[in-house]
């Protein structure tokens, strides 16, 4: 869910993978027998009007996402973007769009935590594994945890971590502080927005 740039990354780079082998970027190509190249979508999520009901290869391109295109052949995924959530009224309708799904990633902004539990109840309810890509304390909160636990599903998360990104940079440079003898008290990243202004993420 969230068809934003963490998404048109994953879609294009698996097409990516698929057409020429390349694992650029992927630290563990094969999980527990499962390839990169066995990814399928089978639904997605969006709040933006122009992204629902367009197929996710499509809504991937669409602004304001801005991960630039990769040099390769994108199928159409035969998935439309259907609209998604935006509080607990609507968890059993995503619910019952998740059918057919084995995991749920959930990738929108971080800073609601309230819409990431409401996802990962329809996730919970529809039996499906969940991911959390957001700052968000989803994973680590005790009682979605031992919802997951009594479901036997597998709760992941809470951040992602890209290649090069905020999250390294910003706990390398925390490592780096407490070797030098420092005492830690807070940190947080800032990272720009398109629009100019700030955002704040807890950081690790
Ligand atoms: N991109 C990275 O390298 C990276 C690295 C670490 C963590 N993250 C985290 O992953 C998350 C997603 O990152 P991104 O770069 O794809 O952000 P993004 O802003 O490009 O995409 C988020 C998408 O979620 C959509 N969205 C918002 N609310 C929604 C809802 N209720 N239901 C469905 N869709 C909704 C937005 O419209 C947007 O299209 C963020 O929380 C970010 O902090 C990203």
């Amino acid at each position: 869910m969230g068809v934003g740039n963490n998404t048109s990354a994953l879609v294009q780079g698996i097409a990516l993978h698929r057409e020429s082998g390349s694992l650029v970027g992927v630290r563990r190509p094969i999980v527990d027998g499962i390839a990169v190249g066995d990814i399928e979508f089978v639904a997605a999520f969006a709040t933006s009007k122009e992204k629902i009901g367009r197929d996710l290869t499509e809504a991937i391109f669409l602004p304001p996402n801005n991960f630039p295109r990769l040099n390769c052949d994108l199928p159409r995924a035969g998935v439309p973007v259907t609209e998604g959530l935006v509080d607990a009224t609507a968890v059993d309708r995503v619910a019952a769009a998740l059918g057919g799904a084995e995991v749920l990633l959930y990738s929108a902004p971080s800073g609601r935590p309230e819409v990431a539990r409401a996802y990962a109840e329809a996730a919970r309810t529809a039996g499906v594994a969940f991911i959390n890509t957001t700052a968000d304390p989803i994973s680590r909160d005790p009682q979605v945890m031992s919802g997951f636990e009594a479901a036997g599903l597998p709760l992941l998360g809470d951040d992602l971590a890209s290649q090069f990104g905020t999250s390294v940079v910003h706990n390398a440079l925390l490592r780096l502080l407490q070797e030098r003898g420092l005492t830690l008290v807070s940190s947080y990243q800032v990272k720009a927005c398109p629009a100019g202004a700030v955002a704040a993420d807890d950081g690790a």
